[in-house]
């Protein structure tokens, strides 16, 4: 695995490795080689794991990037706090086979002068967007630089930062980016807790809570399913059911920032649950803000039943 820190050594390791495995057709040349890219903010657990395989099982030349980008992180939130742990992340990626580790500093990503935000109006604004005004263009702005360095034919995400998934996806559709944005399903604890590199932050009290948030969401899927004692009213109804359901597991004291329920694909408010629905959450629990969803696919029993 290459341990790269400068874009100038990121740009020639790409190009020699397309030149030596031939990847990627669309610039490098005749052959029909991939690169599959997995950009992170590093603190690895297995949830990264799982986009880093599917990135090596569906690409010739896997790059992985760890950068924590200041440009996502609100004034009063944790950039300084962020848990980091370059060794034990190399380790991992070594043992996974990467093929290149992009491990930048911020002065390279940042240089002073730097005045571009991409910005996904709206989808940016609602969910996380509203308690985190500056994170989402922090994050299309690094996830757009990052693409134009490593020029992956697939980026992987995870369905766990289900509207960040949603907002690259819209932003290159937008910009016509020339990438393809694959979704791998979220990773979970034992218990059904979301992972999650802010889980560091519970004290052993809070983290034997925390896996109330996923079953109020296996609770709201279970309600939509049981249509029959359900109504129009149905988002309201199981958002009260999850948000009790949060506070008697955590003894009142969770921070409920939202439970909402959404178009999957848009975003957009909905009150009557009858097709693709986003459940999301984001939840402070101690010192770490928890987010978590599910998503209600139209098939599910019940969910084009007129009942609701
Ligand atoms: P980070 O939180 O490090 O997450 C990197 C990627 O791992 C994201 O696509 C995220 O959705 C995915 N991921 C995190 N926990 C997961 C889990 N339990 N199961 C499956 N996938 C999981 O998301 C970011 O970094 C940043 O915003 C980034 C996109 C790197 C831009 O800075």
């Amino acid at each position: 695995m290459l341990i790269i820190r400068t874009i100038t050594e990121l740009k020639k390791c790409i190009k020699r490795a397309g030149a030596s495995t031939s990847a990627s057709p669309r610039k490098r040349g005749s052959s029909n080689k991939t690169i599959g890219f997995v950009p992170t903010m590093g603190y690895l657990h297995d949830g990264h794991i799982s986009l880093v395989r599917a990135a090596k099982k569906e690409n010739d030349f896997t790059v992985v990037s760890i950068f924590v980008n200041p440009m996502q992180f609100g004034p009063n939130e944790d950039l300084d706090k962020y848990p980091r742990d370059e060794k034990k992340d190399i380790a991992l990626l070594k043992k996974e086979k990467v093929d290149i580790l992009f491990l930048p500093g911020t002065k390279e990503l940042y240089p002073g002068g730097f005045k571009t935000t991409v910005s996904v109006k709206e989808l940016s604004g609602v969910l996380c967007g509203a308690s985190r005004p500056v994170h989402f263009d922090g994050v299309c702005t690094i996830v757009c630089k990052l693409f134009n360095l490593v020029e992956p034919d697939t980026a992987y995400f995870g369905q766990k930062d289900g509207q960040q998934l949603i907002i690259i996806k819209k932003m290159v559709e937008d910009l016509n980016l020339n990438v393809k944005i694959k979704a791998v399903p979220t990773v979970r604890e034992k218990d059904g807790l979301a992972m999650s590199s802010r889980n560091m932050y519970l004290t052993k009290e809070e983290r034997a809570q925390a896996p109330v948030l996923y079953q109020s969401l296996l609770k709201a899927k279970e309600l939509i399913n049981n249509v029959g004692a359900t109504c129009q009213a149905a988002p309201t109804k199981i958002i009260n059911t999850m948000r009790k359901m949060i506070l008697n597991g955590t003894n009142g004291k969770a921070k409920i920032d939202y439970i909402e329920i959404r178009d999957a694909k848009t975003l957009d408010k909905i009150k009557k649950i009858n097709g693709g629905a986003l459940i999301a959450l984001a939840v402070k629990v101690g010192k770490a803000r928890l987010i978590d969803n599910i998503t209600i696919q139209n098939n599910n029993r019940g969910l084009a039943s007129q009942k609701l």
